[in-house]
């Protein structure tokens, strides 16, 4: 048995897993640092480097002990590589340099966001392994990446080979949904808070713009114009100060609902272009917005209505972790090992 030390730290959560070429999980930590973000409402790139220098070992340790084994079982160590806030990416690095060093044991590169889509692949393999069956794989398919930073569609044509195929040109969805929850007051992080609050709203109370839908040959998302949308429509038309606007809970939630309800509609919209443009029949989804429950209501409608396959990532493994490094075994499957002077590539 294979087991690999998989490590992340490309923006706000502390996090380790050890997994084994099976794709068991044997241990899984994640450290979230929501609390010291949220007075700032959005993540303090200063902030989560320090933070992930005090978690990072303590995390090590605790999966380690989950896993009930020592650095010394481990057949390699991986970390996410790229891409991801500079300061947060170099101490997962430096921390996976230092224990292959002290160790003897091979360094993987993991790409961030290759792991939200493998987070699916991890996920069947564990339903196949309770019910006692074969697991089915994933690939080829088009993978949607809906984060705090990315927005993206890839075509997928196995877990380490992406070819892009769009993404967004300004904010990304996660970035919409935390800086709207912000405009309602609504405390960070922003999607859990916007959903939370349209439980009781009318996502029919205002109509907000879904752009890029009109050209289905151009994959790419936009979300800031639906944000400037927001914002008129709770400071008044062509007016961008709020600072003295009073909202009732009822306001807040009827345009937390319209705005998710605009979100999710987009991201439905492009992908299902995606998925008729490339004739592709199997759809992927990770991320922290995926975490999202009409998103995920609306777009298994979508899959019934236009018969694709559909593989969202669970709950606990939307959001960042480490569990999804466990795209590492196909990497050590494949000999890619790195040197130790390997860098880190935010972008
Ligand atoms: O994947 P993730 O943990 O970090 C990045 O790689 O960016 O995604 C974080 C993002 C945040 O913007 C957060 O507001 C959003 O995912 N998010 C949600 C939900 N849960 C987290 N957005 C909408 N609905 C949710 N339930
Ligand atoms: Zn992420």
């Amino acid at each position: 048995m294979i087991r690999i030390l998989t490590l992340e730290t490309t923006c706000d959560e502390t996090a380790a897993a050890v997994v084994t070429d099976q794709l068991e999980v044997l241990g899984a930590m994640v450290a979230s640092q929501d609390d010291f973000h949220r007075q700032f409402g959005g993540v303090v790139p200063e902030i989560a480097s320090r933070a992930h220098l005090e978690q990072i070992l303590p995390v090590i340790e605790a999966t380690l002990c989950q896993a009930r084994i020592s650095l010394d079982d481990l057949d390699a160590v991986s970390v996410a590589n790229r891409p991801g806030l500079a300061g947060a990416l170099l101490v997962g690095l430096a921390t996976a340099k230092a224990i292959c060093l002290a160790m003897d044991k091979p360094l993987i590169a993991v790409n961030h966001l290759q792991g939200h889509i493998y987070a699916c692949r991890v996920a069947l393999a564990q339903q196949a392994a309770a019910q006692n069956d074969d697991c089915c794989d994933i690939f080829p398919c088009i993978g949607l990446i809906v984060s705090g930073g990315h927005t993206s569609l890839y075509r997928c044509a196995g877990p380490i080979d992406f070819e892009p195929l769009g993404s967004t040109i300004d904010d990304a969805a996660g970035e919409a949904f935390d800086k709207v929850a912000s405009m309602l007051g609504l405390p960070y992080p922003g999607g859990p808070s916007i959903q939370r609050a349209a439980i009781v709203g009318n996502p029919k109370a205002h109509r907000f713009p879904r752009a890029m839908l009109d050209d289905p040959q151009r994959l790419d998302f936009s979300f800031s114009g639906l944000k400037t949308a927001v914002r008129y429509r709770i400071a008044g038309p062509g007016r961008t100060d709020f600072s003295q606007i009073q909202l009732s809970q009822q306001e807040i939630a009827d345009l937390a609902a319209s705005f998710q309800e605009a979100a999710v509609d987009v991201l439905i919209g492009k992908t299902v272009q995606a998925l008729r443009k490339t004739g592709m029949s199997t759809l992927c989804i990770g991320g922290g917005v995926a975490a999202n429950a009409r998103f995920r209501e609306k777009m298994a409608q979508a899959a019934e209505e236009h018969g694709f396959q559909l593989h969202i990532a669970p709950l606990n493994l939307c959001t960042d972790n480490a569990v999804m490094g466990a795209i590492a075994v196909e990497r050590y499957r494949a000999g890619l090992f790195e040197p130790l002077d390997l860098d880190v590539f935010p972008t």
